[in-house]
Parts: structure tokens; sequence; C-alpha cells
């Protein structure tokens, strides 16, 4: 039996839902909201499709019982507010932070063995929050960034060189970030061939760009944060480890030591399975790929300060 719980039964908590139970990635899903009816409205809804895509997981919503919840393999924490039109991710450290602090002690009340997945933003601090406040093992908290925009780096990829992204090969590691986070141009390729030989210099900056602000291009279309591919790189994390698929992903987590880093969580290439963070892959960053994760890491850290500013740690 495996059980997963997702906190937070917004546009993204809801999607992540959605793709765990059509893909039977758990037995039992859980999905907590603090307002009532929200999360079980939905669960009720994802459950009436069950004989409509055939899927045998089952699906419950709960108001604020995290009795409900006790358990579970897998917790994800999408609770908070998103961003609207030209805010950054940044700016909501300080109604988060406290909501994310409070989740994770409720959670870990009824499910002490549980592997925590960060979605909720700013995702990079909010990891090393949770890491420091519940004092998990570290390979037991892992920030979903790097997935998201790993998967939005090969959809622009794709539509570039107009080739199936599931061919496509491409890593955004750092903070996930409109500045912070640095797509790999240099690891990224279509079956074997890489990138650099196929785009123009200027397609392939212009990719690049395009991936940094991918979040932000969808919060202006959208007046609110993405939640499709949030969800479900969500999903896809959970799945790894639920089915410990051992998948390399590019994740938050904590470094002591790794990529010339210490006492922070931040995206770099990962091996997820049952334990969670089985291993942190180092990829031999050169100068210049070197430059750019320490100076993702300076403002990574920066915006760690502000915890200790507001006094939630
Ligand atoms: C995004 O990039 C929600 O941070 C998330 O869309």
């Amino acid at each position: 039996m495996s059980k997963v719980t997702v906190v937070g039964a917004g546009n993204v908590g809801a999607t992540c839902v959605n793709v765990l139970a059509f893909n039977e990635v758990a037995n039992e899903i859980v999905m907590l909201d603090v307002k009532e009816g929200i999360s079980e409205g939905k669960a009720l809804d994802i459950m009436q499709t069950a004989t409509l895509l055939g899927f045998d997981s089952t699906v419950v919503g709960c108001t604020s019982d995290y009795a409900q919840t006790a358990n579970s393999d897998v917790v994800v924490i999408t609770s908070g507010i998103p961003r609207k039109p030209g805010m950054t991710r940044e700016e909501l450290i300080g109604v988060n932070a406290g909501i994310v602090k409070s989740v994770s002690e409720n959670i870990l009340k009824y499910s002490p063995n549980a592997i925590i997945v960060i979605v909720s933003n700013p995702m990079d601090t909010m990891t090393y929050l949770t890491l420091k406040t519940t004092g998990l093992p570290k390979n037991k908290v892992i920030g979903m960034g790097g997935t998201l925009d790993s998967s939005r780096f090969k959809c622009y990829l794709s539509k570039a060189l107009n080739v199936n992204p599931n061919e496509l090969e491409g890593m955004v590691i750092g903070g996930h970030g409109d500045t912070t986070m640095i797509p790999l141009t240099r690891f990224a390729s279509y079956k074997g061939r890489s990138v650099a030989d196929l785009l123009s210099k200027e397609d392939l900056a212009k990719v690049v760009s395009d991936t940094m602000v991918g979040g932000a291009t969808l919060t202006g279309l959208l007046g609110t944060s993405a939640w499709y591919a949030p969800g479900a790189a969500a999903a896809y994390l959970v799945e790894s480890i639920i089915h410990n698929q051992k998948k390399v992903i590019p994740c938050c987590v904590s470094l002591e030591g790794e990529y010339g880093q210490n006492d922070i969580c931040i995206g770099v290439p990962v091996v997820i399975g049952k334990n969670g963070i089985e291993e942190i892959l180092d990829y031999k960053l050169n100068e210049e790929e070197a430059a750019l994760f320490a100076k993702s890491a300076a403002a990574v850290r920066s915006t760690n300060d502000v915890l200790k500013e507001i006094n939630v740690l």
C-alpha cells in the first residue's frame, strides 16, 4: 500500500493529485486544504473520473484534518499564495514561510517517516526552511523547481528545433528564480547530438532566456501562477520516489560541499528513488557554469537570510 498526501488544493495541488491518480502512482491520495469544502469537492470530482479514465487510486479530500494524512510515504507541500503578474517568487516569502513551516510540523506529527516534496515559493528558501525546522535527514527534503524548469527548457528547445520534446535531454540547475536558474546548454542534446551544434547562438540564447522567465510568462498570461506543468512536475518526482525509479532529476537539495556550496538548498542533478535523494551527481561544471552557479547560490542565500529577519528561522 502506498499513500501520498498533497497539501494545498489550489490549481497546482489539485493538478498534482489528478496526475498522481490518473497514473496510479499511489493506492491512496489525500488532498488537504484549509479552505472548507475545496479539497473534498476536488477529490470527489477527480474520483468521478475514475471510471472514465480507468484508474484504481483512491482520492480523499479533507479540511485541515491532518489525522487523515497519517502514514503517508510522500507529502507534497503546495500551500501558500501564488505570485501575481509582475511579482517575483521571492516576494512571497513573508506569507508563505509561516504557512510552510506549520504545515510541515503538522504533517510530521502523523507521518514521521514521510519524504517531503516542496513546491511552495520561493521554492529554494522553503526547502531550506523545511530542512532546518523539521530536522529531517537531507535525503528526505526535496524541492521541485528544477524538475519543472527542465521540462520548460525541453519544451522551448523542441519548439526551436521543431522536434519531439521527449527525444531531448536538458537540465536546469541553480535556483528556481527568473534570474537564478541555469539551463545547462552544454549538456542539452537531441538524440546524442549537442543542441549547440543544431541551433544558432542567437536561437539557443533565446531558448535560455525564455526558459528562465517561463513561469513569469505564464503568470503574465494567466494572471496567476501556472499549474499544469508545476503539478505534473511534482507528480513526476513523487512517482520516481514511490516506484523507486531512480530517475535523474534536477531538484533543490541540501548541499554539503557539492558544487562548492554549503548550508544551502539549490537545484542540482540528483538520483530520486525510494529513499528520496539517493545520490547527488557531480556534472563537473566548466568555469562559466560554475560562476553562474556561485552567483545563483548567492542570490538564494540572500533570500534565505530573510527567514531570520522575519523570525521564522
Ligand atoms: C512556476 O514557475 C509555480 O514557480 C512555479 O510556474
